[in-house]
């Protein structure tokens, strides 16, 4: 439907300054006419955001945020704004993570509430839903990752402030992958539940999928329906497991 790929890596809490030689080299391993066809994107940690930002200027590299606080601005010690992210450079920012939900007990309305932020910022939010190896198991992993949309996506959604991640939290660093016609069932329901949100703007916002997403892989988990690119964490580390990805494009 003529969605432009996206494939985004997320370095989570890794990295230091040497780290922004992986820009460096994703920057001369991308191809112009790579570039051409898929958005790339990275989101290193807050520490790093501006010094990639500048690391990849005049590329076709977007930088971007792991996680926000919903306000602009006051006394939350710690915490980081959209507004703050965007004035570093930023144009992504990732919400609603599994490990952020799991570990910092994000809810589905925190997340509501981090997406309203990022667009009042003028940042795409790429926010994640995922069901855990149990809610698979019980059969419930549709409506788990259903329920997660409809209360995450702010109303009025559109493609230039949302894309949506789908990330099993099962798969995510385990080298575990759900089979094509899994991710292809999923991804066809949350489509199906963006519909119902937003109409007919659902067939423009990027579904990508995330989880253990290697150079390996990538051909066969970028070629299902409804697929529109990866977050990539671990091999988004290395820029020529990175580079690999986007190649499957
Ligand atoms: O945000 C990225 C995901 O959590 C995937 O991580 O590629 O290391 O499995 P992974």
């Amino acid at each position: 439907a003529g969605r432009r790929p996206l494939v985004a890596g997320n370095w989570k809490m890794n990295g230091t300054r040497s780290s922004l030689a992986v820009v460096e080299s994703v920057r001369q391993g991308l191809t112009p006419e790579l570039a051409e066809r898929i958005d790339v994107l990275i989101c290193p940690p807050s520490t790093l955001i501006a010094s990639c930002v500048a690391a990849a200027y005049g590329s076709p590299i977007a930088i971007g945020g792991q996680n926000l606080h919903a306000k602009p601005n006051g006394a939350f010690t710690g915490s980081i704004s959209a507004e703050m992210l965007s004035d570093l450079g930023a144009r992504y920012v990732i919400v609603g993570h599994s490990e952020r939900r799991a570990y910092h007990h994000e809810t589905d309305d925190g997340v509501h509430a981090k997406a309203l932020g990022a667009r009042r910022a003028g940042l795409c939010g790429i926010i994640c839903v995922g069901e855990t190896k149990e809610e698979r198991e019980q059969g419930r992993a549709l409506d788990i990752v259903r329920a997660q949309l409809a209360i995450g996506v702010p109303k009025g959604a559109t493609a230039a402030d949302t894309v949506i991640a789908y990330e099993p939290v099962w798969a995510i660093g385990t080298g575990l992958t759900p089979t094509p016609k899994d991710i292809a069932e999923v991804h066809a329901s949350l489509r199906e539940m963006l519909d119902k949100l937003v109409g007919a703007e659902a067939e423009k916002i990027r579904i990508v999928y995330g989880g253990s997403v290697k150079p390996g892989n990538a051909r066969e988990l970028m070629s299902v329906e409804n697929v529109d690119g990866a977050l990539v964490g671990g091999a988004s580390l290395v820029a020529e497991d990175f580079l690999g990805i986007c190649a499957a494009y």
